[in-house]
């Protein structure tokens, strides 16, 4: 390792450097705010439970929305970025101002109380958010690990009859989708605190969960407190309790207290939250913000230290790219820590000393590059949640798929966990049982249960028998929505082939079988299949899979059918052959076999004829993660110049700075992941131990690895802003020539310089067979593989 060469590079980075020495600056949360991104625009800490946000009747999925929708209430618990029903928002908090102080004419129900906000006075940043209802009350709020503060500024009023406004707060025993089954609420106006619990239904899963809540009021003397239920409310009785009755009726219900209003205006309410109990939720608020009125601005401070430390290991050298650019950056990798939530210590459902995340929401978006994204900017975070993930296995007996609100979530495809913990073998990630993830993948590929649509895999005795999952599959073994015979079949493969390579590195003989079955892919490709556009048009292109009878005789799937240009499916929607994506996506899911796959569809060119095909007629769905790794399959084929250029067509046209700046739900940073890879100049082929090199979107990038301490650089020479200059002409790796189109992750934990000479044409960088990215057919184990 050329050392005096890394640190003359360095001092030249310094001279040059523009990036200030604190990106949070850069870090928008309203990105993806509307327009189905689905964020979670409020304040959190990094993996923190508590998300505190302004919750809306529009695009709620996350709580809040810039789509110009009215504001119902401030809770203190979200998902972001998901694309099922609107997640958890128990509990919201609603300030207002009722006509002549009289509690009958406060607006309790949802519908009634919603309120528009003045969309300039939306604030959001790392650990703070606030807004300005119309009506003129102000509500800012910060949040620890388990709590949320609020700090609601009441402005100054009187009533008709000219008494000053009593400033009150109602509380909903409800969440964003009114899944509530029941609920208590306890209101003591001694204390100032109103705190209950309630059962609630996962957004995208099964079962139910409990949810519990403790909120004090402080800084205001309290007036009047009491229940409501629908529009009525009275100071007698304190507590309610609330279930569904005759025909699941929803009874809307909650607390409320009032207040004589301070001087200042201001009204703090601390809510605590836990999945344990009501105890608990006090406890954590109490522990966590001890002092309300004061503790605000501390822990603001808290949380923008928390982001800043977890941003620290990346540096950034402009080389004058534009301030969205970096804005889109550095929010996309905010976003990759929103989620999963670290929930240690609020696991009721075992008793155990490992970490416990929830919030996979889900594997099948987060396995392809959020999950390796963490991998170098956190591990110790990404080794607490593959350890979070057995532990899951260990005491529920199977390795979440998806998994919200303490409850198991539908599987979309494979059991794509495995693909996760690969990623973390291959990549060496601390602190890890490797035998018992061996035993978690191996009950993944052997074992059915009973109920697979939201754990496992289904039809194993197709998949171990016939190497295919068949269409209409007789399978009498499990439960699960007998359809994605295709997507499944190649999701399992690589799964399969996830697993041979953790059973070969710790010795396991029956790597063997597996990697055999990685190959079972190859049995629904049809030849000779054909494939139109809508309006007859011959796409010119022959050899896609097809879905595959028991009896070994082809099914039919028209290769356009669940694209953009057809009709979405989904597992309730038009269940078809392929989950959310078309078989022409799907075409391109071999990612541990792209070699054999390219010789499947009649070598490079025709492969590359292809790829531009999918992404320019409009198949190409980039609204969602199976597109990801297609961006930069130009690779394999020899053509990495067509990787930068198809990346470039996407950022900023579809990712950018603007509040509708995704064009898909984030699924927990999975999108913000897609962008931090794709304008660091790596993008990682999961569950292997490759990265493709294309040029930073920045002069350079500098990601200290927070283990080793080792400091990588990838860097541009003639980087050009306007972003004409895309194409590596040559590179040099720790000062020598570099031909490869891809690297290792030693890259990362060795702290190695990889610098890329950029021209506005292809080249022949990278082009040679030797010089491309590993395929299995190419005979070496990938696990073996050196760099050069
Ligand atoms: C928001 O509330 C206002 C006032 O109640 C109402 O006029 C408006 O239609 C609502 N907006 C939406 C998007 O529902
Ligand atoms: C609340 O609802 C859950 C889920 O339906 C049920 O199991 C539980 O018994 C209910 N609790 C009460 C007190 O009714
Ligand atoms: C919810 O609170 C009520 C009232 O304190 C209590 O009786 C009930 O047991 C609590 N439910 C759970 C699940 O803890
Ligand atoms: C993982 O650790 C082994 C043993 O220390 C080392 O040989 C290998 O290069 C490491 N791999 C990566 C990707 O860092
Ligand atoms: C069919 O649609 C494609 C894609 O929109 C278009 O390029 C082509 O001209 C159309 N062909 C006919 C015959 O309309
Ligand atoms: C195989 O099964 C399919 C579906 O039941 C049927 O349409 C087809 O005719 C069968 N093929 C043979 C050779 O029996
Ligand atoms: C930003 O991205 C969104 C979502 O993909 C897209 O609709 C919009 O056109 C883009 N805006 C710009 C200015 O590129």
């Amino acid at each position: 390792m050329p050392l005096l060469q890394a640190g003359v590079f360095s001092l030249l980075l310094a001279s040059t450097a523009t990036a200030t020495k604190d990106d949070l600056i850069h870090v928008n949360p309203l990105i993806g705010s509307t327009n189905g991104g689905n964020v979670f625009a409020g304040a959190s800490l990094p993996y923190g439970l508590a998300k505190p946000v302004a919750d809306v009747d529009g695009q709620n999925t996350g709580g809040f929305s810039t789509d110009g929708s009215n504001v119902t209430g401030f809770s203190q618990m979200h998902d972001s970025g998901t694309g099922g029903n609107p997640s958890m928002g128990q509990f919201p908090l609603f300030p207002q101002y009722c006509a002549g102080n009289v509690v009958d004419n406060c607006k309790f129900p949802k519908t009634a109380r919603a309120t528009p906000y003045k969309m300039a006075s939306v604030d959001a940043k790392p650990g703070y958010f606030a807004l300005e209802l119309e009506g003129g009350v102000r509500a800012e709020m910060t949040a620890s690990r388990r709590a949320a503060l609020y700090r609601f500024t009441f402005p100054e009023g009187k009533t008709a009859n000219g008494e000053v406004f009593d400033p009150l707060i109602s509380l909903d025993l409800t969440d964003l989708w009114d899944s509530r089954q029941n609920a208590t609420v306890s209101v003591d106006p001694e204390a100032g605190r109103i705190e209950g619990n309630g059962t609630f239904l996962p957004s995208f899963g099964a079962g139910y969960y409990q949810a519990f809540f403790c909120a004090d009021f402080v800084g205001a003397k309290v007036r009047d407190s009491g229940i409501w239920v629908n529009d009525r409310a009275g100071s007698e009785p304190k507590e309610l309790f609330v279930t569904r009755g005759f025909n699941n009726f929803y009874l809307q219900a909650g607390g409320y207290m009032s207040f004589e209003r301070p001087d200042d205006g201001v009204v703090t309410a601390r809510v605590g939250v836990s999945f344990v109990s009501t105890d608990q939720a006090c406890s954590n608020a109490e522990k966590e913000i001890s002092d309300p009125l004061n503790d605000f601005g501390k822990l603001q401070q808290t949380a923008e230290d928390e982001w800043s430390e977890k941003l620290s290991p990346i540096k950034v050298t402009s080389g004058g790219a534009s301030n969205d650019m970096l804005e889109a950056f550095w929010s996309g990798i905010y976003r990759t820590m929103l989620s999963p939530q670290d929930m240690t210590g609020e696991n009721p459902l075992w008793q155990s000393d490992e970490p416990y995340f929830d919030s996979f929401y889900c594997l099948w978006d987060g396995f392809r590059s959020q999950h390796p994204f963490l991998t170098i900017l956190d591990p110790q975070a990404e080794s607490r949640m593959v350890r979070s993930l057995l532990d899951t296995f260990k005491h529920v007996g199977w390795l979440p798929d998806c998994r919200m609100s303490l409850c198991k979530g539908w599987t979309q495809g494979g059991s794509n966990a495995d693909v996760v913990l690969a990623d973390g073998y291959v990549k060496n990630l601390t602190g890890i049982d490797w035998e018992l993830a061996y035993n978690a993948m191996v009950n993944d590929a052997e074992n059915e249960p009973l109920e697979w649509s939201d754990e496992g895999r289904g039809g194993l005795q197709s998949w171990k028998r016939l190497n295919y999952i068949p269409y209409l599959d007789f399978d009498y073994l499990g439960f699960g929505t007998n359809s994605r015979s295709i997507s499944r079949t190649l999701e399992y493969a690589y799964n399969d082939y996830s697993l041979s390579i953790v059973a070969k590195g710790i010795g396991k003989q029956d790597h063997t079988k597996y990697l055999s079955r990685a190959g079972n892919w190859q049995n629904l490709f049809k030849e000779d299949q054909t494939s139109f556009l809508g309006n007859g048009t011959d796409t010119g292109f022959t050899g896609f899979f097809q879905p595959k009878y028991l009896n070994g005789t082809w099914g039919f799937q028209d290769p356009i059918a669940c694209s953009p240009l057809a009709t979405f499916c989904s597992l309730t929607t038009n269940p078809s052959e392929t989950f959310e994506s078309s078989i022409w996506e799907y075409l391109f899911y071999v990612p541990h076999d792209i070699a054999k796959l390219i010789k499947f569809v009649g070598g490079s060119d025709e492969f590359v004829a292809r790829l531009d095909y999918f992404h320019e007629s409009g198949l190409a769905d980039i609204g969602n993660e199976p597109v990801f790794l297609t961006v930069y399959e130009y690779h394999y084929a020899g053509r990495p110049g067509l990787s930068a250029r198809r990346a470039h067509s996407y950022i900023p046209s579809s990712f950018n700075a603007t509040n509708g700046g995704l064009p898909g739900n984030d699924d927990s940073g999975a999108m913000g992941s897609f962008l931090a890879w794709s304008m660091i100049g790596l993008f990682p082929n999961p569950g292997q131990n490759v990265y493709l090199i294309n040029p930073p979107f920045f002069e350079a990038v500098e990601i200290t690895h927070p283990e080793t301490k080792q400091t990588a650089t990838i860097r541009n020479v003639n980087f050009d802003k306007s972003y004409k200059n895309i194409y590596i002409q040559s590179a040099k790796l720790n000062g020598k020539p570099y031909t490869k189109s891809w690297i290792g992750h030693e890259f990362f934990t060795e702290g190695m310089m990889l610098e890329l000479t950029l021209g506005d044409k292809e080249s022949k960088w990278a082009t040679s067979k030797e010089d491309l990215p590993p395929s299995l057919s190419d005979g070496i184990a990938q696990d073996e593989m050196q760099l050069a």
